[in-house]
């Protein structure tokens, strides 16, 4: 079973899509904001993409190529079904794989080597396809590692957690920071103040789940924080941000 995407996840999306509005329109507004190709025409890769349920299709029908990986089987004829048409009519090449593109992540770059990557809301869910926290960590620097020297993004679970939150209610309004330096220890102050502010204004509940993602970011790249309402009760906060060499 896919701890991440699958049946599940497509029939949560679907379903939640109303809900999820504010959200997907704080991702777009991140989406836009990234990083400019030297070349005209551009290509786009996509780790992680499922059927691209939070992102608008006028974003993708910038780019000349579209290229979208993920380990579950659905998602590639639902990407199709949700953007094909669009991509179509923008005279965008759309190829969807299926497989695991983080473990191959060496052999999709050099079979791209111009693409602007975009990690889709994968490096958060890293903890549930790994036995260990640590190796969830490890596996993340080292994805992050291999893509030194490309243009590149993610957009990803920081922490989620239960909320009182009532469904409807207004979400907090997107949040901009610089990423903190790393200190020894791992983690920042900085973070464990954003996570109380962001956290009272969500209206957390109990402890919240960390997603391991602190430290995806170099220091100092812009990020954006993003409140998505994921189900009644359950709320998650993404972080996004893109890198340029
Ligand atoms: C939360 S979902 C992503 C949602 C998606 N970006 C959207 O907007 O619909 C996480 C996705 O990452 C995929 N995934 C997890 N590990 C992967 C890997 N190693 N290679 C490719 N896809 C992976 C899962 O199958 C799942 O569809």
């Amino acid at each position: 079973m896919n701890p991440s995407g699958g049946l599940f996840w497509h029939w949560h999306a679907w379903r939640h899509q109303a809900q999820w509005t504010d959200t997907c329109a704080d991702i777009a507004v991140w989406l836009r904001e990234m990083p400019a190709a030297k070349a005209k025409s551009d290509e786009l890769v996509i780790l992680g993409a499922s059927a691209g349920w939070m992102m608008p299709s006028s974003w993708l029908q910038g780019f000349a190529r579209v290229t979208t990986f993920d380990l579950d089987r659905w998602a590639a004829p639902l990407f199709r079904r949700r953007h094909g048409a669009a991509l179509r009519a923008s005279g965008t090449a759309l190829q969807c794989h299926t497989g695991d593109a983080l473990t191959q992540l060496d052999t999709v770059l050099q079979a791209h080597p111009h693409a602007l990557v975009l990690l889709d809301n994968v490096l958060g869910q890293l903890r549930f396809h790994t036995p260990s926290v640590d190796e969830a960590s490890a596996r993340i620097a080292q994805i992050t590692n291999r893509l030194h020297g490309r243009r590149w993004g993610s957009v990803h679970d920081a922490f989620s957690g239960r909320t009182l939150r009532r469904p409807g209610a207004a979400l907090p309004a997107m949040q901009r920071s610089l990423q903190p330096a790393r200190v020894p220890s791992g983690k920042t102050a900085a973070r464990a103040v954003a996570l109380g502010r962001f956290s009272r204004q969500l209206q957390a509940q109990g402890d919240w789940l960390d997603h391991l993602t602190d430290q995806v970011f170099p220091a100092g790249t812009p990020v954006h924080h993003i409140a998505w309402p994921y189900s009644p009760g359950y709320c998650h906060w993404l972080q996004a941000g893109w890198i340029a060499p």
